[in-house]
């Protein structure tokens, strides 16, 4: 069996990943990987490197018999697909950094990988430098996984950091995250938490065999958090971030949501500032595991390609274990949300939503509760993106039964809140 394969490299794709890879690979002689050629869409452009490496025409990449991995790290989703379906079914293996490509075409890619027993590789595409899908997949190959949460998103981290650290207010410090090469060319994806939820869906194929499209995932991101509310979380002496989240519960199945949320000190995920992503594993013997690092830049996004293509050298391809070995798991909506929720003095509370209460507050400007909702509720209804509205989940959010949540019911009636 051939064990360390020459890699001969077409890339697609020059900016923030794929100049930082050209770099890493420069310095990195020993893995036996050159890049042949590589497709940039515009020509001419003054780049670091030898002009006749470039070429705007992808067929000769994609045709190049001598090319046998392609690396893709395009923005556009579209052609990021087609480059990767056709590269596998010309017999390539492929590495990609396209996490909302590869999240929206999951089950597709799936279905080629089988078809053409060829290698797709994308651990830059979740948590950047963080090596989770191939701890997921092989490190966690079995069912004793109770919950997996993380920040998963730097920009988001950043601009949190920035606002809550620095008084810097939203709009500057989303430019300087752009300015850094954090954001996505659409950063609306970022601090809508899309890119999260691309990322979660990654992941949760990898953690429990659920394969799931971003659509069909609980999500929201920053963009409704005020200062009210962050002024709400220092008096907790807690922070906001934006947290995504699975855990398997008693009935099996598992809960999953993208959402901020409130986090403690002691948490963790407190630990993790500006671009860094963090993990937090918890299995049955293990207890938990905590996994850090830059989630989002040039060399960092740009290390976890260059893992995946070292991993080539020995054939290394996913096996989908917990789908393909084990019984896949399945997503509930069964279970309750401790949430906080703040709203323009002029909207109604949405009490009705609300199983319990457990805290209310309202000045001149803002009012908000914290109390336990069905998740059903927002999986039914917009309410709470809507009107101004902010939603952020308290710590330890997920509530299984309701008989522990009764104990501490108060009633919006007994409250007296109209
Ligand atoms: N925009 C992404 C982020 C880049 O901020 O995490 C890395 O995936």
């Amino acid at each position: 069996m051939e064990t360390h394969k020459k890699l001969t490299i077409g890339l697609f794709g020059f900016g923030v990943v794929g100049e930082g890879l050209y770099r890493v690979l420069q310095q990195t002689p020993s893995l036996n990987a050159t890049i042949k050629r590589v497709c940039v869409k515009h020509a001419g452009r003054d780049r670091n490197a030898p002009p006749e490496l470039f070429t705007t025409d992808k067929d000769v990449l994609l045709n190049d018999p001598e090319i046998n991995v392609i690396v893709e790290v395009i923005n556009e989703t579209g052609p990021a697909y087609e480059i990767v379906t056709t590269a596998l079914k010309n017999g390539k293996d492929v590495v990609s950094a396209s996490k909302k490509m590869l999240a929206e075409n999951f089950p597709a890619l799936l279905a080629l990988q089988e078809e053409t027993g060829k290698s797709l590789l994308y651990e830059a595409s979740a948590c950047a430098s963080i090596p989770v899908i191939r701890n997921l997949e092989e490190y966690y190959d079995n069912d004793l996984l109770h919950s997996i949460r993380g920040i998963v998103n730097g920009s988001t981290n950043f601009i949190l950091t920035r606002m809550f650290e620095d008084n810097l207010d939203f709009k500057s410090a989303l430019l300087l995250a752009q300015q850094l090469g954090f954001a996505e060319s659409d950063p609306a994806l970022d601090v809508e938490g899309w890119d999260a939820v691309n990322k979660w869906s990654l992941l949760i194929a990898h953690a429990y065999g659920i394969i799931k499209a971003p659509g069909e995932i609980i999500r929201n991101g920053i963009q409704h958090i005020k200062l009210s509310d962050a002024t709400v979380a220092q008096e907790k002496n807690q922070s906001i971030k934006l947290v995504a989240q699975a855990q398997k519960l008693q009935n099996g199945k598992v809960a999953a949501f993208v959402l901020p949320q409130f986090v403690k000190q002691d948490d963790h995920l407190a630990f993790v500032r500006n671009e860094y992503n963090g993990v937090v594993i918890e299995s049955g013997f293990a207890d938990k595991q905590f996994f850090y690092g830059k989630g989002a830049g040039s060399f960092p996004t740009a290390s976890a390609v260059l893992s995946d293509i070292a991993a080539l050298r020995y054939q290394y391809r996913y096996e989908y274990k917990k789908k393909y070995h084990h019984k896949p798991l399945e997503l509930t909506d069964d279970f309750y949300l401790r949430v906080y929720v703040s709203m323009d003095n002029a909207i109604p509370l949405p009490k009705e939503q609300f199983e319990t209460l457990e805290e209310w507050h309202s000045d001149a400007e803002r009012k908000y509760l914290i109390g336990i909702l069905p998740f059903l509720a927002l999986k039914n209804g917009n309410w709470w993106k809507e009107n101004n509205t902010s939603l952020i989940l308290m710590p330890d959010p997920i509530v299984e039964s309701m008989e522990v949540a009764k104990l501490k019911k108060i009633s919006l009636e007994l409250a007296g809140i109209s």
